[in-house]
Order: C-alpha cells, then structure tokens, then sequence
C-alpha cells in the first residue's frame, strides 16, 4: 500500500517553494512542495515540515518563516535547497531579509509569515503562518511532477 501511496501522490503536480527563516544572524532555508493557502481572512497559509527538519526545528525558535515561490527557471534553487544539511545553501544565491526573514530575489511569488499554530501530522508537523506581507511577479511556474521539475503550458 506504502508503494501505491507513493505513486499516486508522485502523479499529483505541486508548486516548488523554498521556505526560510532566520536564527541570529544564520539564514536557513529547505525545499518543500507541502503548502497551501489556509485562510483569507486573516491570510494564512500552511507548510508541512518532516519532524527531522533542520529547519522545523529554527522555526519553532523564530516564530517566523518566508515562503518563496519558486518560478519556472529555478530548479536549482530547488536542489540546492533540499540538499542534505551541512553545506550552506545560502552560497551564491541573491538574497535579502525582509521581515525578519530571507527572501530569495527575482522568485515569482513571497511570503513573510508570523507562527500561529503547529500541528503533529505523521511523521510531520503541520506549520500554520499568519501572512504579514505579500509580493509577486509574473513568470511561469515551477511544478514538481514524477519526480521531476516541470512548468505549466496552456492546453
Ligand atoms: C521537490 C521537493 C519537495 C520537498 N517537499 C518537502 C516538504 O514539503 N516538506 C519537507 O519537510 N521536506 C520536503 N522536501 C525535502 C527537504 O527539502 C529536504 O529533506 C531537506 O534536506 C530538509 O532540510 P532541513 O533538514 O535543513 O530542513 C522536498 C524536497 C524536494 C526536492
């Protein structure tokens, strides 16, 4: 069933975004395709986070989070924010912080985000963030879909 499971969810196409947050002075970021818009009123999004994250865990002490949203020519940034800890993934990336938080430049969509609530979901926590400030621009989508990156094309 675990193998099925996986299959059907590696069929459902999900945006790329990379979620950030500042300890100190040390930005971190990871990956994740596990978000949604929660609320409009007030704006809420959620972001499910595996309970081994680095990133959970400096999280849980900022209280804040930023959730970029990756566009279509950014599947590198997808990589280098997923790879395994140890290495700063912030090298040679364009950012700035704004809200307390690391927004990675030129990504079609940002969130800054204040903690209201975490839910243990599985082998995750379910992270709830009060939106506090919004920005986008227009280029096409990053999707994740079997396994691989993709974008979007009008039928
Ligand atoms: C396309 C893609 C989507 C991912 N989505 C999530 C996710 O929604 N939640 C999560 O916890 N990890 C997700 N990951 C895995 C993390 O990016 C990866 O485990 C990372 O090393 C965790 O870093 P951290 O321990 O510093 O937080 C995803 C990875 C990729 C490549």
């Amino acid at each position: 069933m675990i193998a099925d499971f996986r299959e059907v969810m590696a069929a459902v196409a999900t945006p790329v975004a990379v979620v950030t947050t500042m300890t100190g002075d040390q930005p971190h970021g990871t990956t994740v395709s596990a978000f949604a818009s929660l609320s409009m009123d007030p704006p809420m999004v959620l972001v499910s986070l595996a309970r081994t994250s680095e990133l959970l865990a400096r999280v849980r002490d900022s209280n804040r989070f930023g959730l970029n949203v990756l566009g279509a020519s950014h599947a590198g940034l997808a990589t280098t924010f997923a790879a395994r800890s140890g290495t700063s993934r912030f090298h040679d990336v364009d950012w700035t912080t704004e809200h307390g938080v690391p927004r990675l430049n030129g990504v079609p969509g940002w969130l800054a985000c204040e903690v209201t609530d975490l839910f243990d979901g599985g082998d995750h926590v379910i992270v709830l963030g009060q939106v506090l400030a919004a920005d986008r621009s227009e280029s096409p989508p990053l999707v994740y879909f079997r396994r691989a990156f993709r974008t979007t094309s009008r039928r």
